[in-house]
């Protein structure tokens, strides 16, 4: 269940597989969040925007590290 009483959220990651994205990963996981990777190792390339409307469906939040 996520914490402080805030509703799970689908939360995309920008660079989720990273040094600092995994760690925001793991922590929303933590606290009851299904976190969305967004990296080309996921089928999704943030410069040419490959992928992404599909890997964005439901998320109501996006973090770009
Ligand atoms: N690490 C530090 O100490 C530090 C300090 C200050 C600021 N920052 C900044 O924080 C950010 C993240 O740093 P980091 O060290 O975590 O980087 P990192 O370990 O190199 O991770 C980069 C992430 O971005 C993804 N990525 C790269 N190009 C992409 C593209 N075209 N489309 C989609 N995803 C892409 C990578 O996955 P794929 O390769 O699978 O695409 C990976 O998940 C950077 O902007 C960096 O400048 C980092």
């Amino acid at each position: 269940m996520p914490s402080e009483r805030m509703e799970a959220m689908r939360v995309a990651v920008a660079g989720g597989t990273g040094l600092i994205g995994k760690l925001v990963v793991r922590e929303l996981g933590a606290a009851g969040h299904e976190p969305v990777v967004l990296a080309r190792a996921q089928g999704v390339d943030l410069v040419s925007g490959d992928g992404l409307p599909a890997r964005l469906a439901g998320c109501e939040e996006i973090i770009d590290v």
